[in-house]
């Protein structure tokens, strides 16, 4: 919906004028290259997408929160001085813990009606929860350092650790940063080279050559809550502490070296456990690569690289599953494919794949009609379009 269209709606479900509404929206991500390894200290590259979190907002001289989604009926109300009493509400808790957190830290959480139109797509791992939180916290944020007389700009990297801590303490998943940091700090035709140990970043210009990005929904949702990612971190950890024991030296796996693991990996007895730190070591690895093959305009390289990811992570970190792994195998299929992986936590959801501009039509109908025919469920498509991380749209 366009934002003038929105306020109306706004209007129809809140009343009162337009005075005093105001407009936060932050993006969605698509992550190319890098994945489950932010919480290893590890890197990432994701791109900020078009589709986001709006928010169409005006402030409350009492304590309500008041909020509702375009998409939702009903409104959720919340007291601000009892920010903590909302956790597993069925909508609501990401936005009310964010605020929860931002009190937590010495914001000043004023009362709002509050309407959110969502144009990510929910549970698809585009990061739909992390495009909420960190326009909430931006939202916020702005509006308490404006009542405080502070005039600086709000802190966007700060906004993203304040709503990945939303994320551990209220929603209860045990997320790492890359999915906050990117809705947060992402560029316009650029992805972000983010070091997830201490959050150093370069945004590297998207230049494909003639090529697309495709995002394949596999329309199976996955719940980032279901213990499997955890259990998934705790496996890394597991394998780290060994680790550490011969190299005391290092602070996480992303201080590990694929040559380093080599040396040392008849120290981890559990085979499960060593898959797992061997996807992690050998997926930083490619992360490293896939930036220098794309500054070199090499996107075949960049291409092999993601299918060794995806690989690599239904192979050893066992997190892709058969709508995933069905909607690669027919990517790959179509001849102009370089490179196509599942991306965000797993389980379900999305794969990204290169496509030479000429061959989207094709790859859309083929791996469309195909992915179908395997798995009864009817997938979408959506050719991306990147975009800048959280702001506040001025009207
Ligand atoms: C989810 C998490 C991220 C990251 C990815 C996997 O999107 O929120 O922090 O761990 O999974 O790369």
């Amino acid at each position: 919906m366009e934002i003038k269209e929105l306020i109306k709606e706004f209007l129809n479900i809140f009343g009162g004028s337009e005075d005093g509404i105001r407009v936060f929206a932050s993006p969605g991500r698509v992550n190319l290259i890098g994945e489950h390894t932010d919480y290893n200290g590890g890197y990432v590259f994701p791109a900020a997408l078009k589709m986001k979190t709006t928010i169409i907002m005006r402030k409350r001289d009492d304590n309500l929160l008041r909020l509702k989604a375009t998409d939702l009926d009903g409104i959720v109300e919340a007291d601000i001085n009892k920010l903590d009493c909302y956790k597993g509400i069925p909508w609501g808790d990401y936005q009310i813990g964010v605020a929860y957190i931002l009190q937590n830290h010495g914001y000043d959480i004023c009362g709002a009606d509050l309407l959110y139109d969502d144009t990510v797509p929910h549970g698809g791992g585009l990061s739909s929860s992390a495009a909420i939180e960190v326009s909430t916290a931006l939202m916020f944020a702005t509006l308490s350092n404006e009542k405080n007389g502070i005039s600086e700009p709000v802190d966007m990297i700060e906004m993203a650790k304040l709503a990945q801590q939303a994320e551990h303490e209220y929603a209860g998943v045990n997320c790492g940063i890359m999915d906050q940091f990117a809705s947060a700090m992402g560029k316009e035709n650029h992805a972000l080279f983010l070091d997830c140990k201490d959050l150093s970043y370069k945004h590297v210009p998207l230049e494909l050559n003639g090529r697309k990005i495709v995002i394949s929904n596999t329309n199976k949702k996955h719940s980032l809550g279901a213990s499997k990612y955890n259990e998934r971190r705790s496996q890394c950890e597991e394998g780290f502490a060994v680790l550490k024991s011969a190299m005391p030296e290092k602070t996480c796996l992303g201080d590990i070296t694929l040559q380093e693991l080599e040396a040392h990996k008849h120290l981890i007895k559990d085979e499960i456990v060593l898959r797992r730190v061997s996807h992690v070591i050998s997926e930083d690895a490619r992360v490293l690569d896939a930036i220098a093959a794309l500054e070199a305009g090499d996107i075949p390289r960049f291409g092999e690289l993601m299918n060794a990811s995806h690989d690599s992570l239904r192979d050893d970190y066992e997190v892709t599953g058969f709508e995933l792994d069905t909607m690669v195998e027919e990517a790959r299929k179509i001849s102009g494919v370089l490179g196509s992986r599942m991306t965000g936590a797993g389980f379900g959801g999305c794969t990204v794949s290169i496509v030479e501009s000429d061959s989207v039509d094709e790859f859309i109908a083929e791996v469309g009609k195909n992915y179908e025919a395997k798995t009864g469920i009817k997938p979408d498509f959506y050719v991306t379009e990147t975009g800048d991380g959280g702001k506040e749209i001025l009207l």
